[in-house]
């Protein structure tokens, strides 16, 4: 299944590491193997299309592929495995360009696509399990960055560099994570800017936002927002150049509270044995 992603999160076609092949015979293989093992309990089959996914076309072929195979099963093994577990990527919106599937709509469409899937096959309808992962979090963070550098390239654009980049969000220079900037902690009467958000690493691919809107009046010391990092940033945050990864904070109700401390050059130098 090609799902409708960035190749480096689509994780359900033949060419790369991930899974069983279907085509290739892996699949029913594995099965056989663990139904003879005497050892293992099969509860049922997993697909995990990919990530950032926006459309139902992927999740309804990887459903359908799914079913043919625990009938393929059921045939082969006399079995009905009780377990479909269809894996996570429900997308989220970056921009206000992007527009994500409701998790509801999405829930509908599967058992629908199951429950029709199994009457056609003649199988009793699986317990459906899902994984969802950047849908439950990915809205909940927010990463605030000081602007240390404004740097118009006549015709271009303006580079904005700010205190952070790939160590705290390396989605844009992993896979072309699509983010949005906005101007936060003052109201600015300027007009729109076209601009890049940079980050403070030696790399040219060090890019925050790669395309944005900033009022033409920003300056140093500037807070910017980057909405959406909720998910796969902090925990891929890293300390590449020996930048310390920033602190957690959260925040309830106007209160906000530190709940993980930023890293300091004492931390990033207690593995030293010297
Ligand atoms: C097996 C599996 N399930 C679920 C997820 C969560 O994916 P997402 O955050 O795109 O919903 C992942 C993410 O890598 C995964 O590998």
């Amino acid at each position: 299944v090609t799902a409708n992603t960035h190749r480096n999160i689509a994780t359900a076609h033949d060419d790369q590491k991930f899974g069983f092949g279907v085509a290739s015979g892996e699949a029913a293989e594995a099965v056989r193997l663990i139904l003879r093992s005497g050892r293992l309990d099969l509860r049922g089959l997993h697909s995990h299309i990919g990530s950032q996914i926006l459309d139902l076309d992927g999740f309804t072929l990887a459903a359908r592929r799914a079913l043919d195979l625990l009938a393929e099963i059921a045939a082969e093994h006399g079995v009905a495995l009780p377990e479909l577990n269809l894996g996570g990527g429900l997308g989220i919106a970056y921009t206000s360009a992007d527009r994500p599937l409701a998790p509801g709509v999405l829930a509908g469409h599967l058992r629908t696509v199951v429950s029709a899937g199994c009457a056609d096959l003649g199988l009793p309808p699986p317990r459906l399990a899902v994984e969802p992962g950047r849908s439950i979090v990915g809205r909940s963070g927010c990463t605030l960055y000081r602007v240390g550098t404004v740097k118009p390239r006549a015709g271009l654009r303006t580079y904005v560099a700010v205190d952070g980049g790939m160590s705290d969000n390396i989605r844009p220079a992993l896979y072309d994570g699509v983010y949005s900037a906005r101007l936060a902690g003052r109201v600015s009467p300027a007009g729109p800017m076209l601009s890049r958000v940079v980050g403070k690493h030696c790399d040219a691919g060090d890019v925050v936002v790669r395309d944005d809107y900033l009022p033409a009046d920003l300056r140093r010391g500037d807070l910017l927002a980057v909405p959406g990092t909720g998910a796969y940033c902090r925990s891929l945050a890293h300390n590449y150049n020996h930048v310390p990864r920033p602190p957690v904070v959260a925040v309830r109700d106007g209160q906000a509270r530190v709940i993980v401390r930023g890293e300091t050059e004492a931390d990033l130098l207690r593995l030293d044995v010297g």
